[in-house]
Protein backbone atom coordinates (compact mmCIF):
# COMPACT_ATOMS: atom_id res chain seq x y z
CA UNK A 1 0.00 0.00 0.00
CA UNK A 2 1.61 3.59 -0.71
CA UNK A 3 2.21 5.82 2.31
CA UNK A 4 0.34 9.10 2.26
CA UNK A 5 2.62 11.79 1.18
CA UNK A 6 3.51 14.69 3.26
CA UNK A 7 5.71 18.11 2.98
CA UNK A 8 7.57 19.12 6.09
CA UNK A 9 8.61 22.95 5.45
CA UNK A 10 11.27 22.35 8.15
CA UNK A 11 13.18 19.34 8.74
CA UNK A 12 11.59 19.39 12.57
CA UNK A 13 13.36 17.31 15.16
CA UNK A 14 14.69 14.01 15.20
CA UNK A 15 11.61 12.66 17.56
CA UNK A 16 8.95 14.28 15.17
CA UNK A 17 10.65 13.22 11.93
CA UNK A 18 10.60 9.51 13.36
CA UNK A 19 7.37 9.21 13.93
CA UNK A 20 6.41 10.68 10.46
CA UNK A 21 8.95 8.43 8.82
CA UNK A 22 7.56 5.36 10.27
CA UNK A 23 4.22 6.54 8.54
CA UNK A 24 4.40 8.78 5.68
CA UNK A 25 6.58 8.89 2.65
CA UNK A 26 7.61 12.64 3.60
CA UNK A 27 9.31 15.50 2.00
CA UNK A 28 11.35 17.68 4.63
CA UNK A 29 12.48 21.35 3.59
CA UNK A 30 16.21 21.22 4.40
CA UNK A 31 17.76 24.26 2.98
CA UNK A 32 19.06 26.80 6.15
CA UNK A 33 16.65 29.44 4.33
CA UNK A 34 12.73 29.55 4.53
CA UNK A 35 10.82 27.96 1.61
CA UNK A 36 9.63 30.51 -0.58
CA UNK A 37 6.59 30.82 -1.14
CA UNK A 38 6.85 29.27 -5.39
CA UNK A 39 8.89 26.68 -3.69
CA UNK A 40 6.10 25.78 -1.20
CA UNK A 41 3.09 25.70 -3.66
CA UNK A 42 5.26 23.97 -6.35
CA UNK A 43 6.03 21.03 -3.46
CA UNK A 44 2.90 20.69 -1.82
CA UNK A 45 1.02 19.95 -4.96
CA UNK A 46 0.13 16.23 -5.00
CA UNK A 47 0.65 16.06 -1.09
CA UNK A 48 -1.63 14.65 1.26
CA UNK A 49 -0.72 16.58 4.18
CA UNK A 50 1.55 19.44 5.41
CA UNK A 51 3.53 20.01 8.17
CA UNK A 52 4.53 24.12 8.41
CA UNK A 53 5.70 26.88 10.43
CA UNK A 54 3.82 30.19 11.68
CA UNK A 55 5.50 32.10 8.46
CA UNK A 56 3.72 30.01 6.06
CA UNK A 57 0.19 30.86 4.72
CA UNK A 58 -1.94 28.82 3.59
CA UNK A 59 -4.38 30.49 1.80
CA UNK A 60 -7.01 29.30 -0.87
CA UNK A 61 -4.22 29.86 -4.00
CA UNK A 62 -2.43 26.76 -1.84
CA UNK A 63 -5.41 25.09 -1.23
CA UNK A 64 -6.15 25.38 -5.37
CA UNK A 65 -2.72 24.48 -5.73
CA UNK A 66 -2.95 21.25 -3.57
CA UNK A 67 -6.26 19.37 -4.22
CA UNK A 68 -4.85 16.07 -2.70
CA UNK A 69 -4.46 17.60 0.60
CA UNK A 70 -6.44 16.48 3.93
CA UNK A 71 -4.64 18.33 6.58
CA UNK A 72 -2.57 20.81 7.22
CA UNK A 73 -0.70 21.04 11.16
CA UNK A 74 1.06 23.90 11.67
CA UNK A 75 3.71 24.14 14.37
CA UNK A 76 2.12 26.71 16.78
CA UNK A 77 -0.55 27.68 18.51
CA UNK A 78 -1.62 30.95 16.52
CA UNK A 79 -2.91 29.85 13.28
CA UNK A 80 -3.88 33.42 11.78
CA UNK A 81 -1.35 31.71 9.05
CA UNK A 82 -3.97 29.51 8.37
CA UNK A 83 -7.19 30.64 6.20
CA UNK A 84 -9.86 28.55 8.33
CA UNK A 85 -13.30 29.08 6.72
CA UNK A 86 -10.77 28.49 3.07
CA UNK A 87 -9.24 25.10 4.92
CA UNK A 88 -12.95 24.03 6.03
CA UNK A 89 -14.70 24.83 2.62
CA UNK A 90 -11.99 22.16 1.00
CA UNK A 91 -12.73 20.10 3.90
CA UNK A 92 -8.94 19.81 4.52
CA UNK A 93 -8.53 19.32 9.00
CA UNK A 94 -6.00 21.85 10.19
CA UNK A 95 -4.43 21.52 13.59
CA UNK A 96 -2.18 23.42 15.60
CA UNK A 97 0.05 22.41 18.73
CA UNK A 98 -2.01 24.27 22.14
CA UNK A 99 -1.07 23.70 25.45
CA UNK A 100 2.35 22.21 25.61
CA UNK A 101 3.87 26.10 24.84
CA UNK A 102 2.36 27.53 27.77
CA UNK A 103 5.09 27.83 30.49
CA UNK A 104 7.53 28.37 28.49
CA UNK A 105 6.23 31.56 26.35
CA UNK A 106 4.33 32.56 30.19
CA UNK A 107 8.70 32.38 31.40
CA UNK A 108 9.65 34.55 28.29
CA UNK A 109 6.80 37.00 28.68
CA UNK A 110 8.60 37.36 32.41
CA UNK A 111 11.52 37.60 30.95
CA UNK A 112 10.38 40.89 29.18
CA UNK A 113 8.87 42.01 31.72
CA UNK A 114 11.74 42.20 33.99
CA UNK A 115 14.11 42.74 31.33
CA UNK A 116 12.39 46.06 30.28
CA UNK A 117 11.70 46.89 34.09
CA UNK A 118 14.82 46.80 35.36
CA UNK A 119 16.85 48.04 32.35
CA UNK A 120 19.15 45.04 31.93
CA UNK A 121 19.93 45.13 27.98
CA UNK A 122 20.94 49.12 28.63
CA UNK A 123 23.39 47.55 31.75
CA UNK A 124 24.53 44.73 29.53
CA UNK A 125 25.34 47.46 26.69
CA UNK A 126 26.84 49.76 29.43
CA UNK A 127 29.31 46.77 30.99
CA UNK A 128 30.61 45.95 27.50
CA UNK A 129 30.91 49.52 26.29
CA UNK A 130 33.87 48.94 28.92
CA UNK A 131 32.67 52.51 29.99
CA UNK A 132 31.01 52.02 32.28
CA UNK A 133 32.12 53.99 36.05
CA UNK A 134 31.51 51.48 38.44
CA UNK A 135 28.28 52.37 41.11
CA UNK A 136 26.47 55.39 41.68
CA UNK A 137 23.25 56.29 43.40
CA UNK A 138 20.79 57.09 40.23
CA UNK A 139 22.05 54.74 37.32
CA UNK A 140 19.71 53.26 35.37
CA UNK A 141 17.27 53.26 38.11
CA UNK A 142 13.96 51.49 36.67
CA UNK A 143 10.67 50.39 38.00
CA UNK A 144 9.98 47.91 40.70
CA UNK A 145 7.94 44.95 39.25
CA UNK A 146 6.78 43.66 42.92
CA UNK A 147 3.68 44.89 44.13
CA UNK A 148 2.78 46.64 41.07
CA UNK A 149 0.05 46.34 38.80
CA UNK A 150 -0.31 43.37 36.39
CA UNK A 151 -2.95 43.44 33.36
CA UNK A 152 -3.15 40.91 31.33
CA UNK A 153 -5.33 40.96 27.91
CA UNK A 154 -6.03 37.72 26.55
CA UNK A 155 -6.45 35.37 30.06
CA UNK A 156 -6.34 31.93 27.88
CA UNK A 157 -3.62 29.22 28.63
CA UNK A 158 -0.74 31.56 28.48
CA UNK A 159 -2.60 34.80 30.15
CA UNK A 160 -2.81 32.14 32.84
CA UNK A 161 0.22 31.02 33.30
CA UNK A 162 1.40 34.51 33.62
CA UNK A 163 -0.69 35.31 36.28
CA UNK A 164 0.13 32.05 38.16
CA UNK A 165 3.93 33.97 37.89
CA UNK A 166 2.89 36.96 39.27
CA UNK A 167 1.90 35.99 42.69
CA UNK A 168 5.45 35.51 43.77
CA UNK A 169 5.93 39.20 42.77
CA UNK A 170 3.07 40.27 45.03
CA UNK A 171 1.43 41.58 42.16
CA UNK A 172 -2.22 43.02 41.70
CA UNK A 173 -3.42 41.13 38.79
CA UNK A 174 -6.27 42.37 36.56
CA UNK A 175 -7.58 40.68 33.33
CA UNK A 176 -9.19 41.12 30.57
CA UNK A 177 -10.57 38.56 28.03
CA UNK A 178 -13.51 37.96 25.76
CA UNK A 179 -15.02 35.55 27.64
CA UNK A 180 -14.77 35.56 31.80
CA UNK A 181 -12.57 32.75 33.49
CA UNK A 182 -14.51 31.01 36.20
CA UNK A 183 -14.41 32.16 39.91
CA UNK A 184 -12.56 29.20 41.04
CA UNK A 185 -9.37 30.32 38.28
CA UNK A 186 -9.94 33.49 39.40
CA UNK A 187 -9.50 32.86 42.79
CA UNK A 188 -7.04 30.61 42.25
CA UNK A 189 -4.58 32.93 40.20
CA UNK A 190 -5.36 35.92 42.29
CA UNK A 191 -6.61 37.59 39.58
CA UNK A 192 -9.76 40.46 38.93
CA UNK A 193 -11.71 40.87 36.14
CA UNK A 194 -11.73 44.31 34.70
CA UNK A 195 -12.81 45.85 31.63
CA UNK A 196 -10.33 47.05 28.96
CA UNK A 197 -10.07 50.63 29.88
CA UNK A 198 -9.62 49.91 33.43
CA UNK A 199 -6.64 47.69 32.67
CA UNK A 200 -4.78 50.43 30.66
CA UNK A 201 -5.57 53.23 33.39
CA UNK A 202 -4.55 51.02 36.12
CA UNK A 203 -1.69 48.56 35.42
CA UNK A 204 2.30 49.33 35.51
CA UNK A 205 2.37 46.32 33.23
CA UNK A 206 0.36 45.18 30.42
CA UNK A 207 1.36 41.51 29.03
CA UNK A 208 -0.32 40.69 25.76
CA UNK A 209 -1.89 36.94 25.21
CA UNK A 210 -5.15 37.36 22.64
CA UNK A 211 -4.79 35.37 19.30
CA UNK A 212 -4.43 37.38 16.13
CA UNK A 213 -8.56 38.41 15.25
CA UNK A 214 -9.73 41.00 12.97
CA UNK A 215 -11.04 42.47 16.71
CA UNK A 216 -7.36 42.50 18.15
CA UNK A 217 -5.89 43.88 15.18
CA UNK A 218 -4.07 47.22 16.53
CA UNK A 219 -5.83 46.50 20.21
CA UNK A 220 -3.00 48.70 20.91
CA UNK A 221 -3.96 52.37 19.57
CA UNK A 222 -2.90 55.43 20.01
CA UNK A 223 -6.02 55.61 21.50
CA UNK A 224 -5.42 52.96 24.17
CA UNK A 225 -1.93 53.69 24.81
CA UNK A 226 -2.92 57.46 25.59
CA UNK A 227 -4.43 55.63 28.60
CA UNK A 228 -1.81 53.95 30.38
CA UNK A 229 -0.19 55.45 33.14
CA UNK A 230 3.36 57.23 32.09
CA UNK A 231 5.43 54.62 34.22
CA UNK A 232 3.43 51.57 32.50
CA UNK A 233 5.71 49.18 30.06
CA UNK A 234 3.87 47.01 27.60
CA UNK A 235 4.90 43.39 26.89
CA UNK A 236 3.76 41.40 23.42
CA UNK A 237 4.65 37.84 23.12
CA UNK A 238 1.25 37.50 21.10
CA UNK A 239 1.16 38.43 17.51
CA UNK A 240 2.98 41.86 16.10
CA UNK A 241 -0.58 43.22 14.59
CA UNK A 242 -1.77 43.06 17.75
CA UNK A 243 0.11 46.50 18.61
CA UNK A 244 0.34 49.30 16.17
CA UNK A 245 4.25 49.90 15.93
CA UNK A 246 3.80 53.40 14.77
CA UNK A 247 1.65 54.76 17.59
CA UNK A 248 3.49 52.47 19.86
CA UNK A 249 7.14 54.19 18.72
CA UNK A 250 5.01 57.84 18.69
CA UNK A 251 3.70 56.95 22.54
CA UNK A 252 7.60 56.04 23.71
CA UNK A 253 8.98 59.11 22.02
CA UNK A 254 6.28 61.39 23.39
CA UNK A 255 6.82 59.53 26.84
CA UNK A 256 3.71 58.43 26.98
CA UNK A 257 4.90 55.04 28.35
CA UNK A 258 7.96 54.41 30.20
CA UNK A 259 8.70 51.39 27.35
CA UNK A 260 7.82 48.00 25.59
CA UNK A 261 9.25 44.93 25.17
CA UNK A 262 8.45 42.75 21.89
CA UNK A 263 8.83 39.66 20.63
CA UNK A 264 6.77 39.74 17.75
CA UNK A 265 6.09 42.47 15.07
CA UNK A 266 3.44 43.90 12.77
CA UNK A 267 5.77 42.78 9.80
CA UNK A 268 7.96 40.11 10.85
CA UNK A 269 10.74 40.02 10.20
CA UNK A 270 10.67 44.01 9.82
CA UNK A 271 10.87 45.55 12.77
CA UNK A 272 9.43 49.20 12.69
CA UNK A 273 12.62 51.56 12.31
CA UNK A 274 11.73 53.93 15.21
CA UNK A 275 11.51 50.88 17.56
CA UNK A 276 15.32 49.98 16.65
CA UNK A 277 16.77 53.22 17.71
CA UNK A 278 15.29 53.27 21.03
CA UNK A 279 16.43 52.43 24.66
CA UNK A 280 13.58 51.78 25.71
CA UNK A 281 12.41 49.23 24.10
CA UNK A 282 13.58 45.16 23.89
CA UNK A 283 13.07 43.27 20.62
CA UNK A 284 13.21 39.97 20.54
CA UNK A 285 13.06 37.56 17.68
CA UNK A 286 9.92 35.77 18.05
CA UNK A 287 11.43 33.39 20.74
CA UNK A 288 8.66 33.07 23.15
CA UNK A 289 8.33 29.35 23.16
CA UNK A 290 12.41 28.28 22.02
CA UNK A 291 13.37 26.12 24.50
CA UNK A 292 14.55 22.73 22.95
CA UNK A 293 11.83 20.78 24.73
CA UNK A 294 8.98 22.64 23.99
CA UNK A 295 9.64 23.09 20.49
CA UNK A 296 10.30 19.72 20.16
CA UNK A 297 6.88 18.86 22.12
CA UNK A 298 5.14 21.05 18.99
CA UNK A 299 6.78 19.07 16.22
CA UNK A 300 5.91 15.73 17.54
CA UNK A 301 2.36 17.46 18.40
CA UNK A 302 2.03 18.49 14.54
CA UNK A 303 3.41 15.03 13.85
CA UNK A 304 1.13 13.02 16.11
CA UNK A 305 -1.87 14.90 14.44
CA UNK A 306 -1.51 13.92 11.07
CA UNK A 307 -0.79 10.38 12.31
CA UNK A 308 -4.19 10.73 13.94
CA UNK A 309 -6.16 11.54 10.78
CA UNK A 310 -4.54 9.05 8.32
CA UNK A 311 -5.42 6.26 11.22
CA UNK A 312 -9.01 7.73 10.87
CA UNK A 313 -9.06 9.11 14.03
CA UNK A 314 -10.12 13.29 14.65
CA UNK A 315 -6.81 14.92 15.50
CA UNK A 316 -6.77 15.90 19.05
CA UNK A 317 -5.52 19.69 18.08
CA UNK A 318 -7.49 20.15 15.22
CA UNK A 319 -9.62 23.33 15.21
CA UNK A 320 -12.02 23.45 12.51
CA UNK A 321 -13.23 19.47 13.37
CA UNK A 322 -16.71 20.81 14.56
CA UNK A 323 -17.14 22.74 11.41
CA UNK A 324 -16.08 19.56 9.58
CA UNK A 325 -18.34 17.43 11.63
CA UNK A 326 -15.13 15.37 13.09
CA UNK A 327 -15.90 15.86 16.61
N1 LIG B 1 5.53 34.72 20.81
C1 LIG B 1 5.33 33.44 20.65
O1 LIG B 1 6.23 32.71 20.29
C2 LIG B 1 4.00 32.85 20.99
C3 LIG B 1 3.96 31.60 21.59
C4 LIG B 1 2.73 31.05 21.89
C5 LIG B 1 1.55 31.74 21.60
N2 LIG B 1 1.63 32.97 21.01
C6 LIG B 1 0.39 33.72 20.75
O2 LIG B 1 -0.36 33.78 21.95
C7 LIG B 1 -1.73 33.59 21.64
C8 LIG B 1 -2.45 33.05 22.86
O3 LIG B 1 -2.13 31.68 23.05
P1 LIG B 1 -2.96 30.79 24.09
O4 LIG B 1 -2.49 29.39 23.91
O5 LIG B 1 -2.94 31.40 25.45
O6 LIG B 1 -4.42 30.93 23.47
P2 LIG B 1 -5.81 30.74 24.21
O7 LIG B 1 -6.79 30.47 23.12
O8 LIG B 1 -5.70 29.75 25.33
O9 LIG B 1 -6.08 32.17 24.86
C9 LIG B 1 -6.43 33.30 24.13
C10 LIG B 1 -7.45 34.08 24.96
O10 LIG B 1 -7.73 35.32 24.29
C11 LIG B 1 -9.11 35.56 24.45
N3 LIG B 1 -9.58 36.52 23.46
C12 LIG B 1 -9.86 36.32 22.15
N4 LIG B 1 -10.27 37.47 21.58
C13 LIG B 1 -10.23 38.42 22.54
C14 LIG B 1 -10.52 39.80 22.56
N5 LIG B 1 -10.93 40.43 21.48
N6 LIG B 1 -10.35 40.47 23.74
C15 LIG B 1 -9.95 39.83 24.85
N7 LIG B 1 -9.65 38.51 24.88
C16 LIG B 1 -9.80 37.82 23.74
C17 LIG B 1 -9.77 34.21 24.33
O11 LIG B 1 -11.08 34.21 24.92
C18 LIG B 1 -8.80 33.34 25.12
O12 LIG B 1 -9.12 33.24 26.48
C19 LIG B 1 -1.71 32.66 20.43
O13 LIG B 1 -2.88 32.80 19.65
C20 LIG B 1 -0.48 33.07 19.68
O14 LIG B 1 -0.80 34.00 18.69
C21 LIG B 1 2.82 33.54 20.70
Amino acid sequence: MTKPRVLSTRPLFPAARKILDEHFDVEYWMKPERISRAELLERVAGKDALICLLTEKVDEELLANALKLRIVATVSVGYDNIDVAACTHRKVVATHTPGVLDDTTADFAWTLLMAVARRLLEGDAWMRSGTWPGWDLDQLVGGDVWGKTLGIVGFGRIGRGVARRAQGFQMRVLYNDAVRAPTEIEDQLHAEFADRDRIFRESDFISLHVPLLPDTRHLISKKNLERMKRTAFLINTSRGPVVDEAALADALENKTIAGAALDVYEHEPKVHPALVARKDVILAPHIASASVDTRTKMAVMAANNVVAFFEGRCPPNAFNAAALGLE
